[in-house]
């Protein structure tokens, strides 16, 4: 570790332990990050992102053994699983002890948890040596963050500490699985395929996004979130749209000969779902600050990470709450 980093993990430990907020990179995007354990600290989280106290966080730790103190039971699948794929971006779900607070999980009985594969994120929660609740460092309703400039831009005025750690290596969030159901439920498609974690534990239930909503099991997973200010179209083939003249297109791979667009974005030339889901999110805001009418989205293969981007695209496609329903 360079003089510097070193620094500014103990400087981030200390924010983290006085009850301060720090935004911090994982493999997946910014956190932003305060002590799990601490209520007033955990507010704060909800207040800077104007968060609604329903939807839980995610408790991220530096070891299994740091989860003994947040979970009451850690059944045989959320075993394998956590051995095949943490740290990663990969989020279990499991009954929780009463040491974590209310505000964490929005009053439900389990908590969120996960391991993060990042260097940066790893050394602070040890420096800091407390469980960190972070939810993506964004405001609410807004694109995750995916590098260090996104964050200031939504929260440089409301948060103690930025960590710069780059661009985030894959680009969409954790995969959440409630481990609490037999089989397990996949509560939102992430960086961890289905298909990776159907090869270690066999079926995972999968609900169609139309039930994703409400304030039982997956709260956090309203229809309309990633929502960017222009209008979204979500569509198979770009090709065939009729576009006003203000339009952009954030593509899969090729760009249609017409119609025409006013800005395009490329998510990956090779077709690669791995590249695409790094580029998804800095394409959009790009898009999105070009002050359009309307963005077409191309739909990338339901698999793999494709199933993560699709799912971004149809919340960023999703009505509004002020259109018509
Ligand atoms: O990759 C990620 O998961 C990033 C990084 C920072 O770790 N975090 C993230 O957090 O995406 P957030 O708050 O944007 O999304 C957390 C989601 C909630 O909205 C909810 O859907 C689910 O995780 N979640 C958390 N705790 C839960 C619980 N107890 N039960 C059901 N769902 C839960
Ligand atoms: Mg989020």
């Amino acid at each position: 570790m360079t003089a510097q980093r070193t620094r500014d993990v103990h400087q981030a430990a200390e924010v983290i332990r006085n009850g301060g907020l720090v935004a911090f990179p994982t493999e997946t995007v910014y956190g932003l990050g305060a002590n799990a354990l601490n209520p007033d600290a955990v507010a704060r989280i909800f207040e800077a992102k104007q968060r609604p106290k329903f939807d839980p966080l995610i408790v991220h730790v530096a070891d299994r053994e740091s989860l003994d103190q947040l979970v009451t039971d850690f059944p045989h699948n959320a075993k394998i699983l956590a051995d095949r794929f943490w740290p990663g971006p990969l989020t279990l779900v499991l009954p929780k002890q009463p040491i974590v607070p209310d505000l964490v999980t929005a009053g439900l009985q389990s908590v969120g948890a996960r391991i993060p594969d990042h260097p940066l994120a790893l050394e602070i929660l040890r420096a800091a040596a407390v469980p960190i609740a972070a939810p993506s460092a964004n405001r609410f309703g807004c694109v995750s963050p995916t590098n260090a400039e996104h964050v200031r831009e939504q929260l440089g005025d409301r948060i103690d500490l930025i960590l710069d750690g780059g661009p985030c290596r894959v680009g969409v969030e954790s995969t959440v699985v409630l481990m609490t159901e037999d089989p397990p439920l996949l509560l939102r498609p992430g960086g961890v395929a289905l298909e990776d974690l159907e090869s270690a534990i066999g079926p995972v239930t999968t609900r169609s996004h139309a039930f994703q909503e409400g304030p039982q099991v997956a709260p956090g997973q309203l229809t309309q979130h990633y929502a960017p200010q222009a209008k979204v179209l979500l569509t198979d083939d770009p090709g065939q749209c009729t576009v006003p003249e203000s339009a952009g297109l954030l593509a899969f791979r090729v760009v249609p000969q017409r119609p025409r667009f006013a800005q395009v974005e490329i998510l990956s030339p090779a077709g690669d779902l791995k590249e695409a889901a790094f580029n998804l999110f800095a394409a959009l805001r790009r898009l999105d600050a070009a002050g359009l009418d309307l963005i077409i989205a191309e739909r990338v293969p339901e698999k793999g990470l494709g199933r993560a981007i699709n799912d971004r695209l149809r919340r960023a496609s999703a009505p509004t709450a002020t259109d018509p329903v």
